[in-house]
């Protein structure tokens, strides 16, 4: 059974995506399909079956990067359906924990950042309302992220984080 992932931010249309996306690249570059899967939701619901902004996919794009998820709102099922809960900030992580009163599946839920090795950041900054130099960051800093994370994932002894039982 493959490892399930899921990248949650507010609308499912800049963060998460991008996330999924850059993770799918670096699984497929270190060809494990097989053994990692990733899917994205959002905490909210303004944007549900729209595809991710066109400002995040043309960022995207430029790094050979396809992004073409639908958005979806995270839901209290995807306690179960997943081994591991990206939150991409704090507000974000209340909100999925918030789904999850008795704290059954806190272990699963964990702040992207955590993964980061090259920058200081605790927060993946919401790009929405600002200009296009905020896509690109994002994308630099969830790079890091998702280097990170993989590592974390194929490499028992990494640390911080979560690897393959
Ligand atoms: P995301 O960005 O959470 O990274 O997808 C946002 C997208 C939409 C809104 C806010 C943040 N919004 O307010 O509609």
């Amino acid at each position: 059974m493959p490892k399930k992932l899921l990248f949650v931010c507010l609308g499912n249309i800049c963060r998460s995506p991008a996330a999924e996306g850059i993770m799918n690249h670096l699984i497929e570059q270190a060809n494990l399909q097989a053994e990692i899967r990733c899917e994205s939701a959002g905490t909210g619901d303004y944007h549900l079956g729209e595809l991710p902004d066109t400002r995040m996919r043309q960022a995207a794009k430029q790094q050979g990067i396809i992004l073409q998820s639908q958005a979806r709102q995270f839901q209290a099922s995807d306690f179960e359906d997943f081994d591991l809960i990206l939150a991409m900030d704090r507000q974000n992580y209340y909100n999925i924990c918030a789904l999850d009163p008795p704290d059954h599946y806190q272990a699963k839920v964990q702040m992207i950042c955590d993964f980061c090795t090259q920058h200081p950041d605790q927060e993946v900054p919401d790009p929405y309302f600002g200009g296009q130099d905020g896509f690109q960051y994002v994308l630099d800093l969830l790079n890091d992220a998702c280097q990170g994370l993989l590592l974390s994932i194929t490499d028992a002894d990494h640390t911080p984080g979560y690897s393959l039982p």
